[in-house]
């Protein structure tokens, strides 16, 4: 099913006002074509073209003397220029915007100020993290710029599986390359604070370890073609509701263990080129202007050497602080924040009056400035790359639709209804997502892609024979109350959320003769959320009353004939499952998987592929079970101003394990169509010196070659503060196994690894003690359990006092 256009425009209302009204910097479509200098045997591009080498154009020498150079030669108009994007023209599909400037690749996102008298071109950022979003329709123009929707990043998360990451990301940034984009605003891996945080799509988990591996992964991946990424929101972007102005209260603990771990490890173990900070407050500072976040962690304590950029107006409270420019760019330039996005004719002025009044030292100006300048001399537009605008679309079709099947979650699959074969009996296919499938979410983190294949598409590519009544009532109920739905968005305004289409109402007696007439009924409950915006309690994450009457009517008629249902989650985020799950025999959780959807869900109804994605997160029995539910969006209600953590690190499974809430899914969970056995559980040692390896060996004990996905959770000491039951510490997954075949996974704990962060410390310490290793299944489904000794406490890492409270406040004790 084809795209239609409001699904392609992007949630950004603040930009396209304050596009019409103000004027920008221009962005050159030149080609950067300088003259050449041969100078003994080595031939330079003389960008400044001035008949001589200058240092910054010797590229036989560093990155950064070349850069410390070119800093020299700026003026300070020019640097003012370089340290804010020079806008968003033309980025909005829905709105027309009066006079932009499309630029070089449009729909892209913003870009950096070129410099044509010393040869620096303007890089172009576009999002992520789905895949490049860029305009796929280009005015006077007969070629299409479709790029490749991948899986959402929930759903790829659920794959645990970092090589194919890798792989998605390497498709990823060669349609950044070959489009012309030099940074994909990308990876997203903010925790899952809540179930209800409208964004969760983009994210990966509500375990950092997870967010922190697939980022690298994706990162690595990405970066491999020679373009940058931007690992965002940086940090704790955790809610969409008055996002630009929340202000957090966060505990440092919570924060380091929970919130910044996973960017500490895809920065350590990754090298984003960028990181951008967040729109949020954290204990009344803005991310952007926080120069404990930005200075002393991220680059003094991680070691990262690329720029921060701005989210697009961050720092900004809201809508009349953009128009009158009132935020202290200067606080943000010291900070590290290096560059200002997307770029404000009112930034301009505030950072040459504060360099003028030397409120803004030169120093910090020229280590920013510099910082971006890097950045541009690694770009591909730096070395004039010739972008094809041709990327391989045919094989990344084939990669996300293989990509999207591994993140497939099975729920549930009583009497092995799963897979599915019988391709001569008809298959009743129920709710309206069966016939428009949801590849990925709204808002930024949606892509323009070409196609999205629905469910009764695979289903009827891979030749199973489908109800035809049923496909005759949906088809056109679907095209109606989707039109409505997207003429009801345009209505609302460019800020609206995507609604649910309602269910088409079907008699029971309607239902019954299907379920004479078909073998097998599948439901496909469908969600979709995005930028700007949460999701709610009620039809949302509950079911709506229309979806529990189709499951309701359709399990009872069907089962009724001694015939199985088999509901589809094409969803973003997380939905209650406890009240229906009983009534269906199976459950395949697709999430939003990528444009060749319904092509994934049926390699894993089929039994082309053994499902083997594993829950990043909790499924709670109920939204009340979520340890944020009572200060979710925070307070005063109506309008949020302010919202404190006090769960602190009891996010997610942290929290269910150690509290003994029962979920309906547990972390971790995810079912096979194999059975896999663990045995021969090693330690290297018992006594913990630098590192501890486990090794285990893992069977497929069933009839169909499957992967499975080793999970090492650790239960630490916990006499010097009180620590979550279980942390998840590391994962491994298998080779595919076939029947009967065993592997052996090696699993390293770090010092680190058993450190918490004690604020009386300020620092990352490993008590003394037993500690106690849990190798499982899930996080509940343990398997085996060892334990080793840390003989003297260990001082891992020292830092800088960060996050002073502004209110204090008690955390969740268990
Ligand atoms: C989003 C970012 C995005 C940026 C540029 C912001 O509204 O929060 O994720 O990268 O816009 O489009």
């Amino acid at each position: 099913m084809k795209k239609t256009i409001i699904q392609t425009a992007r949630v950004s209302f603040l930009t396209a006002v304050v596009i019409s009204n103000l004027s920008w910097n221009s962005i050159s479509d030149e080609k950067n074509n300088p003259p050449l200098l041969t100078i003994k045997g080595f031939t330079f591009k003389d960008l400044n073209n001035n008949g001589k080498l200058d240092i910054y154009e010797d590229t036989r020498l560093s990155i950064q003397e070349r850069a410390a150079d070119l800093v020299n030669k700026m003026t300070d108009e020019e640097k003012a220029n370089f340290l804010m994007g020079t806008g968003m023209p033309g980025f909005d599909g829905l709105t027309p915007v009066v006079g932009a400037i499309e630029g070089r690749v449009p729909g892209a996102a913003g870009g950096t100020y070129e410099i044509k008298r010393l040869g620096i071109p303007a890089v172009i950022v576009a999002d992520g993290p789905a895949g490049l979003r860029i305009k796929p329709i280009r005015t006077n123009d007969k070629n299409t710029y479709y790029c490749t929707a991948f899986p959402v990043g929930t759903a790829l998360a659920s794959t645990w599986n970092e090589a194919l990451i890798e792989s998605v990301g390497k498709a990823m940034g060669s349609e950044v390359k070959e489009y012309g984009v030099d940074v994909l605003l990308a990876p997203a891996l903010n925790i899952h604070r809540n179930p209800l945080c409208g964004r969760n799509f983009e994210y990966y988990s509500e375990d950092p370890l997870v967010a922190g591996k697939i980022a690298s992964a994706m990162v690595k991946g990405i970066q491999s073609n020679g373009v940058g990424t931007s690992i965002k929101h940086f940090a704790a972007n955790n809610q969409e509701t008055n996002r630009l102005s929340i202000n957090e209260h966060i505990s440092e603990r919570a924060m380091r263990e929970i919130y910044l771990k996973g960017f500490e490890i895809a920065v350590k173990e990754s090298n984003p080129w960028t990181v951008m900070s967040s729109y949020n407050l954290i204990n009344g500072t803005y991310t952007s202007a926080r120069k404990d976040l930005l200075t002393d962690i991220l680059r003094n304590e991680w070691g990262f050497k690329g720029i921060v950029m701005t989210d697009w107006f961050g720092g900004y409270a809201g809508f009349n602080s953009i128009i009158s420019g009132t935020s202290n760019v200067t606080q943000q330039l010291e900070a590290g924040n290096d560059l200002l996005m997307p770029g404000l004719p009112a930034q301009k002025k505030a950072i040459i009056e504060d360099m003028k009044s030397g409120k803004l030292a030169k120093e910090v100006v020229d280590l920013n400035v510099k910082r971006i300048l890097e950045l541009v001399l690694k770009s591909p537009i730096m070395s004039n790359y010739k972008y094809s605008d041709k990327p391989n679309l045919t094989k990344h079709a084939q990669i996300t639709r293989q990509a999207a099947s591994e993140g497939m979650v099975l729920l549930k699959n009583d009497k092995n209804v799963l897979p599915y074969t019988n391709k001569a009996a008809s298959v009743a296919v129920f709710g309206v997502t069966s016939y428009d499938f949801i590849a990925g979410g709204t808002g930024s983190g949606d892509v323009n892609e070409a196609y999205t294949v629905s469910l009764i598409e695979g289903l009827s590519k891979a030749g199973f024979s489908l109800d035809e009544e049923l496909k005759t009532l949906y088809t056109p109920f679907v095209a109606k109350e989707k039109a409505a739905e997207l003429k009801s968005r345009e209505e609302r305004g460019i800020l609206a959320l995507p609604q649910r289409l309602p269910e088409l109402k079907l008699e029971k007696e309607a239902i019954e003769k299907k379920a004479v007439s078909s073998e097998l009924a599948i439901i496909t409950i469908g969600r979709n959320s995005g930028e700007g915006g949460d999701r709610t309690v009620d039809n949302d994450f509950n079911l709506a009353e229309d979806e529990v009457v189709l499951i309701n009517n359709v399990s009872e008629a069907f089962h009724a004939k001694g015939k199985k249902v088999v509901v589809i989650m094409n969803i973003g985020g997380v939905i209650e499952t406890a009240s229906w799950k009983d009534k269906v025999d199976a459950i395949l959780l697709s999430w939003q998987p990528g444009q060749e959807g319904g092509n994934s869900v049926v390699d894993v109804f089929s039994g082309k592929v053994n499902p083997s994605g594993k829950l990043t997160m909790t499924f709670p029995m109920k939204y009340e079970d979520t340890p944020s539910a009572k200060n979710w969006l925070g307070t005063p209600i109506e309008n949020p101003t302010t919202v404190t953590y006090e769960e602190g690190v009891y996010v997610g499974y942290r929290y269910f394990s150690t509290f003994n809430v029962k979920p309906s899914y547990e972390f971790g969970f995810g079912k096979s169509y194999s059975y896999f056995a663990y045995s021969d559980v090693k330690l290297s040692n018992s006594v913990f010196k630098d590192k501890l390896t486990v090794s285990v060996t893992v069977k497929n004990t069933g009839k169909i070659a499957g992967k499975e996905v080793v999970q090492l959770y650790l239960s630490a000491p916990s006499k010097s503060i009180d620590k979550p039951k279980e942390e998840l510490k590391a994962f491994a997954k298998t080779k595919e196994l076939k029947p009967g075949e065993s592997s052996t996974l090696q699993l390293t704990i770090s010092p680190k690894d058993l450190a918490s962060f004690l604020e009386s410390k300020n620092a990352w310490v490993a008590e003394a003690g037993t500690y106690k290793l849990l190798i499982g299944a899930s996080s509940s489904d343990i398997k085996n359990t060892t334990e080793f000794t840390v003989e003297k406490e260990i001082t891992v890492e020292k830092a800088k006092k960060a996050f002073e409270l502004d209110v204090p406040f008690n955390e969740l004790k268990p």
